[in-house]
């Protein structure tokens, strides 16, 4: 139980580091989340200061994810709840930063690092829905909310506990409200396609 409430309290504080809004700061003298779509992640960062930095965010963003579930793992001899916690808390950290007046990203990137670290064969698989999507539409939010909806379908599919099925269900849930504004864009047609200049 210690660790627990140590491993939700790093995974909140290592999620709450913002390699997109430091960035922005470092780079180019800017809040990221003044800019573009205003989230401070990486296809915004991609939009607004380049290729290179939105891929460096994107690594940095998923590796906080991987990193905390990998500790949380090793800490507890696989304490499933403590892992899914780790991955949890890390995501909320991204979403709701703490050293950055709780403005952070949408999670994505962090979603991801955590999901392929508690089941990679369920998120590889809608990892490749989601990416056949992007490659279609060129709309990263339509791509990302497709691999939030459809991990929990294949940990059913794939007999993984219910309790990471209830838990993306709800990680699911936080990622269509933190992309609802997306959401709004895509149903007038007006959604920013990967590459285009951005609406808000
Ligand atoms: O992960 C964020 C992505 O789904 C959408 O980002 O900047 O286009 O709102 P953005």
């Amino acid at each position: 139980m210690g660790w627990t409430i140590g491993i939700i309290l790093v995974s909140y504080l290592i999620g709450s580091i913002s390699p997109s809004y430091l960035m922005g700061k470092w780079v180019a003298g800017i809040d990221i989340r003044q800019h573009g779509s205003g989230n401070a992640g990486a296809t915004n960062t991609m939009r607004v200061l380049g290729v290179k930095a939105g891929i460096f965010v994107f690594l940095f963003d998923a590796l906080k994810g991987v990193f905390m579930v990998w500790i949380a793992n090793v800490l507890t001899g696989g304490n499933l709840v403590a892992m899914v916690l780790a991955g949890l808390f890390t995501i909320f950290g991204h979403n709701w930063p703490v050293y950055f007046g709780f403005r952070g990203g949408k999670g994505v990137a962090t979603t991801i690092g955590v999901l392929l670290t508690l089941a990679a064969v369920p998120a590889l698989c809608a990892g490749v829905i989601a990416i056949a999507l992007l490659l279609v539409t060129r709309y990263v939010s339509l791509a990302s909310l497709s691999f939030v909806t459809f991990v929990p379908i294949f940990l059913v599919l794939f007999h993984r506990p219910m309790m990471l099925v209830f838990a993306t269900i709800f990680l699911a849930l936080v990622s269509y409200w933190k992309h609802r504004k997306n959401i709004e864009r895509l149903a007038k047609g007006q959604e920013n396609r990967l590459g285009k200049k951005a609406n808000r």
